[in-house]
């Protein structure tokens, strides 16, 4: 099984099983990381903001359009940011390193 390693907003890691063919986001959102997802995915809320590990951004295929114009609208907007329910994860993003991002 595939996993990821998140940092929660306290700085404490954690190993999480990803669904391969399912978004980053929905994997948080029910994994209790206080992640409110309140679009549910739909890139309208920005409230599913991580930080992806600089050793994993260019593994991702970048982010753009809406999704890319909401993270900059954020206090917390940092190179590495993504929108976790833009991105799909798979079995070859095992060990996939990121942060969740502080609430706005
Ligand atoms: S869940 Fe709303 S933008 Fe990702």
């Amino acid at each position: 099984m595939a996993e990821m390693v998140v940092i929660d907003r306290s700085g404490k890691e954690h190993r999480v099983t990803g669904r391969a063919g399912t978004s980053i986001m929905e994997t948080l959102r029910d994994s209790d990381f206080d992640m409110a997802a309140i679009c549910g995915g739909m890139c309208s809320c920005a409230t599913c903001h991580v930080y992806v590990d600089q050793e994993w951004t260019a593994r991702l295929p970048a982010a753009q359009g809406d999704e890319l114009e909401l993270l900059r609208e954020l206090g917390s907007y940092k190179p590495n940011s993504r929108l976790s329910c833009q991105v799909t994860f798979s079995d070859a993003l095992d060990g996939l390193k990121l942060a969740v991002a502080p609430d706005e």
